[in-house]
């Protein structure tokens, strides 16, 4: 049979199916177009569930495109904190400018505009055209491409990206003309709930198992076929909480590169002994008066992988006058609560940001 005529008689039941079991998500019951593009982003790398509480909170504080547009940099990265790649927060804000100044403040109604808009890729562009605009775009992820992938019983590579294009042709010409919504976010929700990625598909609850080729040659398990991605790198860092009088030392990373822009912890290459560890202490300008180790951790980037042993250090003095250096500064815990986004790779030594070390 055809790709696209195995793919259209699953259109009927898919949408049955989703009127009985779809998810209800915020930014769905009123598709606004600004809603819809801020869950989009946010969804791009963030599982629903986590992406929900982040969504409520970012529109609490930027009820608008011209809200988003003016917010300075520091408290747009400190709402997006704890989500990780932050470049998605800079990418809206830039956008939000963008849309200000050349479609007055709304969101542009076609697939090329919003594609052409930082921050926006097919995926996304597909995904709120139709959602927001009711436009019979396709919008093709992963989990889109898995589910295809059993469908039809696809061994292709679903990282290749010629795949992607196919199934974005084949999806927009199967895709009925006055739901491309409720199309696309029932491919969303099956491949959520039911065709899952990881473990077995729930075949016996498929709405779709008739029409599925890979269940009836019994390959579902064994499908979608993945290249293998290169391995992280591993990197070994010595992290510092460093705690002088009522404040804590954060660092400022660079502007480019990863976590660009953040606070951070400071800390060193590599796994530092307690030694090399005070007298990294005193190169940031401190004279250390108590050391303690603290648990270590790893944190799991998309293409690097952090392993961190930790120092909570007391220091009451300085070493010289000009410390703390360049890109480093002093916060009181309120302060880093209030104003500082610090990436999740540090969570484990949040507790330490905040505890009262003074009198140790
Ligand atoms: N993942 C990405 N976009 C989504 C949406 N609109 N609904 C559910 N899951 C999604």
């Amino acid at each position: 049979m055809k790709t696209e005529t195995r793919l259209k008689k699953c259109v009927e039941p898919l949408l049955l199916w989703y009127a009985g079991n779809r998810r209800v998500l915020p930014w769905r019951e009123d598709p606004v177009p600004y809603h819809v593009w801020l869950s989009e982003i946010m969804l791009q790398q963030t599982r629903v569930e986590a992406a929900k509480g982040y969504y409520e909170r970012f529109l609490a504080s930027l009820p608008d495109i011209p809200s988003l547009a003016a917010v300075p940099e520091d408290e747009l990265l400190k709402l997006w904190e704890g989500l990780g790649y932050y470049n998605r927060a800079r990418n809206l804000k830039k956008a939000a400018g963008v849309i200000l100044a050349q479609y007055g403040g709304e969101m542009p109604a076609s697939y090329e505009e919003l594609l052409a808009l930082p921050g926006i890729g097919e995926y996304t562009a597909g995904a709120i055209a139709s959602i927001a605009f009711k436009l019979p775009c396709a919008a093709v992820d992963g989990n889109v491409l898995r589910v295809c992938a059993r469908l039809l019983a696809d061994d292709t590579d679903i990282s290749d990206p010629a795949l992607k294009k196919t199934r974005k042709a084949e999806l927009e010409n199967i895709m009925p003309a006055d739901r491309p919504a409720s199309f696309n976010q029932a491919l969303m929700d099956l491949g959520a709930m039911i065709c899952v990625p990881n473990g077995a598909p729930r075949c016996g609850d498929c709405p779709l198992s008739s029409h599925c080729l890979a269940k009836r040659l019994k390959c579902q398990d064994s499908l979608p076929v993945k290249k293998a991605q290169k391995a992280r790198k591993i990197q070994d860092r010595t992290v510092f909480v460093i705690r002088y009088r009522d404040r804590v030392l954060l660092h400022k990373r660079p502007p480019k590169g990863l976590l660009a822009g953040l606070y951070e912890l400071p800390s060193a290459e590599g796994h530092l002994a307690r030694p090399e560890a005070l007298s990294h202490v005193r190169i940031l300008g401190f004279v250390p008066l108590h050391i303690e180790e603290l648990p270590e951790s790893r944190h799991v980037f998309s293409h690097l992988e952090w392993r961190m042993k930790a120092y909570l250090v007391r220091a009451d003095e300085l070493c010289s006058p000009d410390a703390p250096g360049e890109d480093y500064l002093l916060k009181t815990p309120q302060a880093v609560s209030g104003e500082c986004s610090i990436p999740s790779a540090f969570s484990a030594y949040a507790p330490y940001i905040k505890a009262d070390v003074t009198k140790q």
